[in-house]
């Protein structure tokens, strides 16, 4: 009987030891969870994966040579020269003077966006 009660008590012991142990891991693994989101930052836009694929989409051939003939936006660097002028052409609606892209319909807001934040995100390449 006595040694029934001992093995219950060390039983107990082990028990109580595993809940705490448990519960440090639990806290360690919720803190680094935590701690690693917060490092995911937005990736910043570039021209390569973001800009140029919108300009071929919505810019030629106007702007691409040799088929279009207007300011070239066929590269990194005219792209980059050009994008305060971009920036308010694009902003412009349909039917106002200097509206882009011309003869269609306007780009959508997180199109336009798109722009903005190439801008603000240093207007890197890639
Ligand atoms: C259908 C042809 C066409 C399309 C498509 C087009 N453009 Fe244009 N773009 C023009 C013409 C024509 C001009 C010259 C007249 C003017 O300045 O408004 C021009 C001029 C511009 C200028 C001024 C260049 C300068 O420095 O004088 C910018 C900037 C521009 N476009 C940006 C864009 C952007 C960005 C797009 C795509 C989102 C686009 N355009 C789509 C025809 C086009």
């Amino acid at each position: 009987m006595q040694h029934v009660t001992d093995n219950q008590a060390r039983m107990k012991k082990i028990y109580v030891l595993l809940i705490i142990a448990s519960a440090v891991i639990f806290q360690y693994c919720a803190t680094t969870q935590k701690a690693s989101n917060k490092s995911v930052a937005v990736p910043k836009v570039t021209y390569v994966a973001d800009v140029q694929p919108l300009l071929v989409n919505n810019c030629s051939p106007c702007h691409f040579p040799p088929k279009g003939n207007k300011e070239p936006l066929d590269t990194y660097l005219t792209a980059k020269n050009e994008i305060d002028e971009t920036i308010e052409r694009i902003k412009r609606n349909p039917g106002e003077k200097g509206f882009m892209p011309a003869k269609h319909p306007k780009l959508s807001d997180s199109t336009i966006n798109v722009f903005v934040r190439w801008k603000a995100d240093g207007l890197l390449e890639k």
